[in-house]
């Protein structure tokens, strides 16, 4: 079996990523394992305060390209502070969200970026996930999820159906370019379902 892993969590908002990743964390622990759990924007303290600047605020607050130097620079803290000393102490890392998604949103979502972000990376963060759940579902139930949960942190969520439907069809996208670490899972289904697949994918990743 594995020691330590860095596995990410992907998919449109609301497609339930947060609840999935604290109930596999928590099975993961009963099995023995070590566990961290994290997320971006954020996972340590600079890359939090770097969270409200990107997630609160007017939608024009900042120019795409700003948008990927902040993800990035907060990725970056996060990668030195949180998920490489927990892989060096072989600990899995359970992460919401992390690259593919600057690959989507700021990649996708004003003009093809994409490029710039993936030079960003290679130069700053030259690093991929282990394996990533992508957590795929329709665009229309994950928005009404997502804004039924009240928080300052809408930026993103103002951009609508439209945006939701596009990342979709880009994160089915990145399965596509990144075969060899994603996993697609059905978000379409009971909690208990969702989690019972992720629960199968993830220990088969684990064991293999
Ligand atoms: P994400 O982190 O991907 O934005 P969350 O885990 O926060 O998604 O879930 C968004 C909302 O949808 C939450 O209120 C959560 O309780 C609910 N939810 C999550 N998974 C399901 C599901 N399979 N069926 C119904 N509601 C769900
Ligand atoms: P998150 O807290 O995961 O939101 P949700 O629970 O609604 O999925 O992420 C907040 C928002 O940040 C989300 O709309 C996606 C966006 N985001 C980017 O635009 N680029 C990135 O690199 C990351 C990590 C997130």
């Amino acid at each position: 079996m594995r020691n330590g892993a860095f596995i990410t969590f992907e998919g449109i908002d609301g497609s339930g990523k947060s609840t999935q990743l604290k109930r596999l964390a928590a099975t993961l622990q009963e099995a023995g394992h070590q566990v961290v759990v994290t997320r971006e924007p954020g996972g340590s303290a600079g890359a939090e305060e770097i969270r409200s600047l990107v997630l609160e605020g007017a939608t024009d607050r900042w120019s795409a390209e700003t948008e990927i130097l902040l993800f990035t620079a907060a990725r970056r803290d996060h990668l030195e502070r949180t998920i490489l000393p927990a892989l060096d102490a072989g600990k899995i890392v359970l992460c919401d969200r992390f690259a593919d998604s600057t690959r989507m949103y700021q990649g996708l979502s004003r003009g093809d970026l994409r490029a710039l972000v993936d030079q960003l990376h290679s130069l700053m963060i030259g690093r991929e996930p282990d394996l990533t759940v992508l957590i795929d579902m329709d665009p229309a139930t994950g928005l009404a999820r997502a804004k039924g949960r009240q928080t300052a942190e809408e930026r993103f969520e103002d951009f609508g159906q439209d945006l939701q439907d596009r990342m979709r069809a880009g994160f089915l996208g990145l399965a596509q370019e990144f075969a060899d670490r994603f996993q697609i899972i059905n978000g379409d289904q009971s909690m208990d379902a969702v989690a019972a697949d992720i629960q199968k994918t993830v220990l088969d990743f684990l064991n293999d």
